[in-house]
């Protein structure tokens, strides 16, 4: 299957612009550690397994991964293998960089090795049975699939913030997208089911919606507007604007669950849910913003932060227009000078959603 984006931003700017997504996966890596404390470990793999889905150019993988490895280490002698794997068009250069600093593990354990493996997280890409533990960290709203070919009143299927609403998505559509997602979810878990060991742990934490707060909130709104402004200024014109749109879904924690939670669930034979948590993190740069009330500064790292999850699909949309090379960093200037100009109308909150899942042994 064709993956609707590349990637993210490469050339180190995913790493040098993802400290919110690292302060999401924080706030569950307790949860991670905690499930190493218990995890089953008395099987014959050759070594114990560690992986996870989405790890983009790989700074926020390592720093995850790096107190799990010390936490099994002090459980157990046996080789670990690091597993970390995202689209073959990802730029993974960084990470090979990363991993064996100096000729010797980032890991710091002579018994640790790494890989990298690329491919589509909703398949199936290691072996069956090889796996104890595996995560993914704000990946797993990206569709495998465009539901729907154009999106004409927004630029995201969730549609615009409550707070700005300009912009429109019909109910239709929203079901689409809402579906994708749910057959998302479940070939990934199916994925997986297969890579774990019985008694295996899962954790899938991405970004969502709760109640009132969505993460999509703000910054496809900025990004939105400054679209507009290119139309309104003859840059581009309705038809481009309607054939592109970021395929991704920001989904709420019920939407995560509903495969797994409850004896009918259609995978609840494959997982049980050991917790599931609907969370805000604080954001570093509109933590600084609140403290110093220095605009510039807030303005060009929250536009960072987002130019490094939209720009592939952004490229995309407009790769048939002829300026494309121009347009695109035209767009991002525009959507920084708008935070800057009217901070008060995009604000940004980071809602996570997770669920922390045991393999079931038997299906
Ligand atoms: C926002 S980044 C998250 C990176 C890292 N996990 C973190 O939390 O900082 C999302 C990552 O998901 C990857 N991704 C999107 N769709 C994917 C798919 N179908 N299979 C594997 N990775 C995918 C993207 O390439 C990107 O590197």
């Amino acid at each position: 299957m064709k993956n609707v984006i590349t990637g993210m931003v490469g050339h180190g700017f995913y790493n040098r612009n993802s400290a919110p997504q690292m302060a999401a996966i924080a706030h569950v890596l307790p949860w991670l550690e905690e499930a190493c404390s218990s995890l089953p470990l008395d099987d014959g793999a050759p070594a114990i397994g560690l992986a996870d889905f989405g790890c983009s150019e790989g700074r926020n993988s390592v720093a995850a991964m790096t107190p799990l490895v010390a936490a099994l280490r002090r459980r157990s002698s046996r080789a670990i293998q690091t597993i970390h794997s995202d689209l073959p068009t990802n730029d993974f250069a960084p990470l090979l960089a990363a991993l064996r600093p100096g000729g010797q593990s980032v890991f710091a354990d002579p018994l640790t090795s790494s890989a990298i493996v690329g491919g589509s997280m909703f398949d199936r890409l290691l072996p069956p049975q090889s796996i104890h533990l595996a995560c993914t960290f704000n990946a797993i709203g990206f569709l495998s699939r465009r539901p729907v070919e154009r999106l004409d009143g927004y630029i995201l299927p969730n549609g615009p913030s409550a707070l700005r609403n300009v912009g429109k998505v019909s109910r239709e559509d929203r079901a689409l997208f809402a579906r994708q997602a749910a057959q998302d979810i479940e070939r990934f878990l199916q994925a997986r089911a297969e890579e774990l060991l019985p008694g295996g742990k899962l954790l899938v934490e991405v970004f969502g919606a709760g109640e009132t707060l969505r993460t999509c909130d703000g910054i496809y709104d900025v990004l939105n507007d400054a679209l507009l402004e290119m139309i309104d200024e003859g840059h581009i014109d309705h038809e481009t604007y309607a054939d592109y749109f970021q395929p991704v879904y920001f989904r709420t924690l019920d939407e995560l669950t509903a495969s797994v939670r409850g004896p009918d669930a259609p995978l609840a034979g494959l997982f049980q849910i050991d917790r599931a948590e609907t969370y805000e993190i604080a954001v570093p740069f509109v933590e600084t913003f609140r403290e110093t009330g220095d605009v510039q500064p807030y303005a060009r790292d929250y536009t960072n932060f987002f130019r490094a999850f939209t720009e592939s699909a952004l490229r995309k949309g407009l790769a048939a227009h002829p300026q494309c090379d121009d347009l695109v960093p035209d767009i991002y200037r525009r959507a920084e000078r708008l935070v800057a100009e009217h901070p008060e109308r995009y604000p940004f909150h980071y809602i996570g959603i997770a669920m922390l899942l045991t393999r079931k042994s038997g299906a």
